[in-house]
Protein backbone atom coordinates (compact mmCIF):
# COMPACT_ATOMS: atom_id res chain seq x y z
CA UNK A 1 0.00 0.00 0.00
CA UNK A 2 1.13 3.67 -0.97
CA UNK A 3 1.29 6.04 2.14
CA UNK A 4 0.60 9.52 1.64
CA UNK A 5 3.12 12.00 1.07
CA UNK A 6 4.86 14.98 3.21
CA UNK A 7 2.52 17.17 1.12
CA UNK A 8 -1.40 15.87 2.54
CA UNK A 9 -3.43 17.78 0.75
CA UNK A 10 -1.34 18.41 -2.90
CA UNK A 11 -4.42 19.94 -5.33
CA UNK A 12 -7.23 19.58 -3.35
CA UNK A 13 -9.70 22.29 -2.45
CA UNK A 14 -10.66 23.19 1.35
CA UNK A 15 -13.67 25.64 2.59
CA UNK A 16 -13.44 26.92 5.80
CA UNK A 17 -15.54 28.93 8.07
CA UNK A 18 -14.70 31.36 11.07
CA UNK A 19 -10.74 31.05 9.14
CA UNK A 20 -10.03 34.54 9.87
CA UNK A 21 -9.39 33.69 13.38
CA UNK A 22 -8.02 31.09 16.25
CA UNK A 23 -8.16 27.23 15.01
CA UNK A 24 -9.73 28.58 11.48
CA UNK A 25 -7.05 30.27 10.73
CA UNK A 26 -4.12 27.90 11.80
CA UNK A 27 -6.10 25.39 10.05
CA UNK A 28 -6.25 27.13 6.64
CA UNK A 29 -2.44 28.05 6.85
CA UNK A 30 -1.26 24.51 7.48
CA UNK A 31 -4.02 23.29 5.01
CA UNK A 32 -2.25 25.83 2.65
CA UNK A 33 1.42 24.54 3.78
CA UNK A 34 0.43 20.64 2.41
CA UNK A 35 -0.59 22.24 -0.54
CA UNK A 36 -4.66 22.52 -0.76
CA UNK A 37 -6.27 25.67 -1.90
CA UNK A 38 -8.13 27.26 0.85
CA UNK A 39 -11.17 29.12 0.88
CA UNK A 40 -11.51 31.32 3.67
CA UNK A 41 -15.21 32.07 4.80
CA UNK A 42 -15.42 34.85 7.74
CA UNK A 43 -18.08 37.20 9.16
CA UNK A 44 -15.32 39.54 9.56
CA UNK A 45 -14.76 40.74 6.13
CA UNK A 46 -11.65 42.92 6.68
CA UNK A 47 -9.83 40.07 8.79
CA UNK A 48 -10.29 37.90 5.37
CA UNK A 49 -8.98 39.89 3.15
CA UNK A 50 -5.72 40.14 5.81
CA UNK A 51 -5.57 36.65 5.68
CA UNK A 52 -5.69 35.57 1.97
CA UNK A 53 -3.29 38.65 1.38
CA UNK A 54 -0.97 37.02 4.00
CA UNK A 55 -1.68 33.66 2.43
CA UNK A 56 -1.08 34.52 -1.20
CA UNK A 57 1.78 36.45 -0.27
CA UNK A 58 3.15 33.57 0.70
CA UNK A 59 2.68 31.83 -1.99
CA UNK A 60 -0.32 29.96 -1.39
CA UNK A 61 -3.83 29.41 -3.60
CA UNK A 62 -5.96 31.52 -1.22
CA UNK A 63 -9.93 32.69 -2.15
CA UNK A 64 -11.59 34.85 0.54
CA UNK A 65 -15.52 35.15 1.24
CA UNK A 66 -17.59 37.62 3.83
CA UNK A 67 -19.76 35.14 4.70
CA UNK A 68 -22.14 35.32 7.99
CA UNK A 69 -23.27 30.98 8.31
CA UNK A 70 -26.25 32.19 9.72
CA UNK A 71 -27.14 33.88 6.44
CA UNK A 72 -28.36 30.57 4.00
CA UNK A 73 -27.78 32.59 0.88
CA UNK A 74 -24.29 34.17 1.66
CA UNK A 75 -23.46 30.10 2.65
CA UNK A 76 -24.59 28.95 -0.51
CA UNK A 77 -23.36 31.88 -3.29
CA UNK A 78 -19.62 31.41 -1.33
CA UNK A 79 -19.78 27.42 -1.84
CA UNK A 80 -20.75 28.06 -5.62
CA UNK A 81 -18.34 30.43 -6.41
CA UNK A 82 -15.68 28.41 -4.95
CA UNK A 83 -16.84 25.40 -7.32
CA UNK A 84 -16.57 27.81 -10.03
CA UNK A 85 -12.98 28.82 -9.28
CA UNK A 86 -11.84 25.57 -8.43
CA UNK A 87 -12.03 21.95 -9.58
CA UNK A 88 -14.40 21.36 -6.51
CA UNK A 89 -14.62 21.53 -2.93
CA UNK A 90 -13.01 18.10 -0.91
CA UNK A 91 -12.79 19.53 2.47
CA UNK A 92 -15.09 20.93 4.68
CA UNK A 93 -13.84 22.92 7.88
CA UNK A 94 -16.96 23.97 10.00
CA UNK A 95 -15.15 26.31 12.58
CA UNK A 96 -17.42 29.27 13.10
CA UNK A 97 -18.65 29.50 16.43
CA UNK A 98 -19.76 31.64 19.47
CA UNK A 99 -19.16 31.64 22.74
CA UNK A 100 -21.32 33.02 25.81
CA UNK A 101 -20.09 33.83 29.30
CA UNK A 102 -20.45 31.67 32.07
CA UNK A 103 -24.23 32.06 32.92
CA UNK A 104 -27.09 30.26 34.80
CA UNK A 105 -29.70 29.01 32.68
CA UNK A 106 -32.19 31.69 34.38
CA UNK A 107 -30.23 34.34 33.37
CA UNK A 108 -29.60 33.37 29.75
CA UNK A 109 -32.28 35.23 27.44
CA UNK A 110 -34.48 34.40 24.10
CA UNK A 111 -31.93 36.72 22.16
CA UNK A 112 -28.42 35.19 24.16
CA UNK A 113 -30.20 31.55 23.02
CA UNK A 114 -31.44 31.70 19.42
CA UNK A 115 -28.02 33.22 18.72
CA UNK A 116 -25.71 30.56 20.01
CA UNK A 117 -28.17 27.88 18.56
CA UNK A 118 -27.61 29.87 15.15
CA UNK A 119 -24.02 30.16 15.04
CA UNK A 120 -23.30 27.17 15.77
CA UNK A 121 -25.73 24.88 15.13
CA UNK A 122 -27.99 26.00 12.00
CA UNK A 123 -24.27 27.78 10.56
CA UNK A 124 -23.08 24.05 10.40
CA UNK A 125 -26.22 23.29 8.87
CA UNK A 126 -26.25 25.52 6.54
CA UNK A 127 -22.83 24.58 5.13
CA UNK A 128 -23.08 20.74 5.43
CA UNK A 129 -26.83 21.25 3.00
CA UNK A 130 -24.64 23.69 0.49
CA UNK A 131 -21.36 21.24 0.06
CA UNK A 132 -22.79 17.30 0.07
CA UNK A 133 -24.53 17.27 -3.49
CA UNK A 134 -21.49 17.96 -5.42
CA UNK A 135 -19.36 16.05 -2.97
CA UNK A 136 -21.70 13.26 -3.54
CA UNK A 137 -21.41 13.32 -6.90
CA UNK A 138 -17.78 13.46 -7.18
CA UNK A 139 -17.77 10.51 -4.68
CA UNK A 140 -14.91 11.98 -2.69
CA UNK A 141 -14.93 14.39 0.54
CA UNK A 142 -13.88 15.47 3.98
CA UNK A 143 -16.20 17.30 6.24
CA UNK A 144 -15.03 18.49 9.70
CA UNK A 145 -17.02 19.73 12.02
CA UNK A 146 -15.71 21.29 15.03
CA UNK A 147 -17.36 20.86 18.39
CA UNK A 148 -16.51 20.97 22.03
CA UNK A 149 -15.02 19.03 24.75
CA UNK A 150 -17.55 20.37 26.79
CA UNK A 151 -20.29 18.89 24.88
CA UNK A 152 -19.06 15.66 26.27
CA UNK A 153 -18.01 16.92 29.51
CA UNK A 154 -20.16 19.74 30.44
CA UNK A 155 -18.94 22.73 32.91
CA UNK A 156 -21.78 24.88 34.53
CA UNK A 157 -23.14 27.92 33.53
CA UNK A 158 -22.69 26.62 29.54
CA UNK A 159 -25.83 24.89 28.84
CA UNK A 160 -26.50 26.93 25.45
CA UNK A 161 -23.55 26.44 24.19
CA UNK A 162 -23.23 22.79 25.19
CA UNK A 163 -26.60 21.82 24.00
CA UNK A 164 -25.02 23.74 20.31
CA UNK A 165 -21.98 21.70 20.24
CA UNK A 166 -23.93 18.19 21.10
CA UNK A 167 -25.64 18.61 18.10
CA UNK A 168 -23.50 19.52 16.00
CA UNK A 169 -21.68 15.74 17.11
CA UNK A 170 -25.67 14.29 16.48
CA UNK A 171 -25.09 15.96 12.93
CA UNK A 172 -22.09 14.63 12.62
CA UNK A 173 -22.68 10.81 13.28
CA UNK A 174 -26.10 11.23 11.15
CA UNK A 175 -24.47 12.65 8.31
CA UNK A 176 -21.64 10.46 8.19
CA UNK A 177 -24.33 7.53 7.97
CA UNK A 178 -26.24 9.41 5.29
CA UNK A 179 -23.19 10.20 2.74
CA UNK A 180 -20.94 7.19 3.56
CA UNK A 181 -21.80 5.03 0.65
CA UNK A 182 -21.02 7.87 -1.24
CA UNK A 183 -17.64 8.28 -0.53
CA UNK A 184 -18.06 11.41 2.04
CA UNK A 185 -16.05 11.33 5.03
CA UNK A 186 -17.93 13.04 7.94
CA UNK A 187 -16.14 13.76 11.77
CA UNK A 188 -15.89 15.91 14.38
CA UNK A 189 -12.97 17.75 16.49
CA UNK A 190 -13.92 18.25 20.61
CA UNK A 191 -11.37 20.72 21.13
CA UNK A 192 -10.19 21.75 24.72
CA UNK A 193 -9.91 24.63 26.06
CA UNK A 194 -7.65 26.90 23.65
CA UNK A 195 -5.82 29.57 23.18
CA UNK A 196 -7.98 31.88 20.85
CA UNK A 197 -9.55 35.55 21.40
CA UNK A 198 -12.67 33.10 22.11
CA UNK A 199 -11.17 31.71 25.47
CA UNK A 200 -11.91 35.38 27.27
CA UNK A 201 -15.57 35.59 25.82
CA UNK A 202 -16.49 32.07 28.22
CA UNK A 203 -14.75 34.03 31.16
CA UNK A 204 -16.03 37.14 30.39
CA UNK A 205 -13.93 40.20 29.86
CA UNK A 206 -15.45 41.90 33.12
CA UNK A 207 -14.29 38.93 35.34
CA UNK A 208 -11.20 38.29 36.10
CA UNK A 209 -9.20 36.72 33.03
CA UNK A 210 -5.96 35.41 34.93
CA UNK A 211 -8.07 33.37 37.07
CA UNK A 212 -10.43 32.32 34.52
CA UNK A 213 -7.35 30.84 32.77
CA UNK A 214 -5.78 29.38 35.84
CA UNK A 215 -8.78 27.40 36.07
CA UNK A 216 -8.92 26.01 32.88
CA UNK A 217 -5.19 25.09 33.18
CA UNK A 218 -5.80 23.48 36.13
CA UNK A 219 -8.68 21.06 34.87
CA UNK A 220 -6.49 19.98 32.35
CA UNK A 221 -4.89 17.05 32.76
CA UNK A 222 -2.08 18.20 30.53
CA UNK A 223 -1.50 21.36 32.52
CA UNK A 224 -1.86 23.58 29.31
CA UNK A 225 -4.35 24.97 27.18
CA UNK A 226 -4.92 23.83 23.52
CA UNK A 227 -2.75 25.45 21.07
CA UNK A 228 -4.46 26.41 17.84
CA UNK A 229 -1.77 23.97 16.18
CA UNK A 230 -2.97 21.25 18.30
CA UNK A 231 -6.40 21.52 16.42
CA UNK A 232 -5.16 22.19 13.14
CA UNK A 233 -3.07 19.32 13.19
CA UNK A 234 -5.98 16.73 14.24
CA UNK A 235 -7.92 18.54 11.13
CA UNK A 236 -5.13 17.89 8.86
CA UNK A 237 -5.43 14.17 9.83
CA UNK A 238 -8.86 13.88 9.11
CA UNK A 239 -8.89 15.69 6.12
CA UNK A 240 -6.24 13.36 4.37
CA UNK A 241 -5.76 10.04 3.14
CA UNK A 242 -4.08 9.02 6.53
CA UNK A 243 -7.79 9.33 7.50
CA UNK A 244 -9.66 7.39 4.72
CA UNK A 245 -11.23 4.80 6.44
CA UNK A 246 -12.41 7.23 9.49
CA UNK A 247 -16.06 8.56 9.17
CA UNK A 248 -18.64 9.42 12.12
CA UNK A 249 -15.74 10.44 14.78
CA UNK A 250 -15.44 12.52 17.48
CA UNK A 251 -11.80 13.11 18.16
CA UNK A 252 -11.12 14.91 21.60
CA UNK A 253 -8.11 17.04 21.35
CA UNK A 254 -8.36 18.24 25.44
CA UNK A 255 -4.89 17.30 26.91
CA UNK A 256 -6.96 14.77 28.57
CA UNK A 257 -9.62 17.01 29.71
CA UNK A 258 -12.64 14.75 28.76
CA UNK A 259 -11.02 11.47 30.41
N1 LIG B 1 -11.36 28.58 22.14
C1 LIG B 1 -11.84 27.55 22.83
O1 LIG B 1 -11.56 27.42 24.03
C2 LIG B 1 -12.72 26.51 22.16
C3 LIG B 1 -12.86 25.27 22.79
C4 LIG B 1 -13.64 24.28 22.18
C5 LIG B 1 -14.25 24.56 20.97
N2 LIG B 1 -14.10 25.80 20.38
C6 LIG B 1 -14.76 25.98 19.08
O2 LIG B 1 -13.74 26.14 18.11
C7 LIG B 1 -14.22 26.89 17.01
C8 LIG B 1 -13.22 27.99 16.66
O3 LIG B 1 -13.18 28.93 17.73
P1 LIG B 1 -11.87 29.77 18.09
O4 LIG B 1 -11.50 29.38 19.47
O5 LIG B 1 -10.89 29.68 17.01
O6 LIG B 1 -12.53 31.23 18.22
P2 LIG B 1 -12.30 32.59 17.45
O7 LIG B 1 -13.23 33.55 18.11
O8 LIG B 1 -10.85 32.92 17.39
O9 LIG B 1 -12.81 32.29 15.96
C9 LIG B 1 -14.15 32.13 15.64
C10 LIG B 1 -14.36 32.67 14.24
O10 LIG B 1 -15.71 32.42 13.85
C11 LIG B 1 -16.18 33.56 13.17
N3 LIG B 1 -17.63 33.66 13.23
C12 LIG B 1 -18.41 33.88 14.31
N4 LIG B 1 -19.69 33.97 13.95
C13 LIG B 1 -19.74 33.79 12.61
C14 LIG B 1 -20.79 33.79 11.65
N5 LIG B 1 -22.06 34.00 12.01
N6 LIG B 1 -20.48 33.56 10.36
C15 LIG B 1 -19.19 33.35 9.97
N7 LIG B 1 -18.15 33.38 10.83
C16 LIG B 1 -18.43 33.59 12.13
C17 LIG B 1 -15.52 34.73 13.89
O11 LIG B 1 -15.55 35.92 13.08
C18 LIG B 1 -14.13 34.20 14.15
O12 LIG B 1 -13.25 34.51 13.08
C19 LIG B 1 -15.60 27.38 17.42
O13 LIG B 1 -16.59 26.58 16.82
C20 LIG B 1 -15.61 27.21 18.92
O14 LIG B 1 -16.91 27.07 19.42
C21 LIG B 1 -13.34 26.76 20.94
Amino acid sequence: MQHPTAMQLEGKVAYVTGAASGMGYEIVSLFAAHGATVALADVQEGRVTEAVEKLRGDGHEALGYRVDVTDRATVEESVRDVERRTDGIDIVVNCAGMAHEFTPIEKIDDGLYRRVMDVNVDGVFHVCRAVVPALKERRRGSIINIASVVAVRPRPGLTAYVAAKNAVIGMTKSLALETAADGVRVNCIAPGAAETPMLNQFIGESNDIAKGREMYVNSIPMGRLADPGDIARGALYLASDNAGFVTGEVIAIDGGRSV
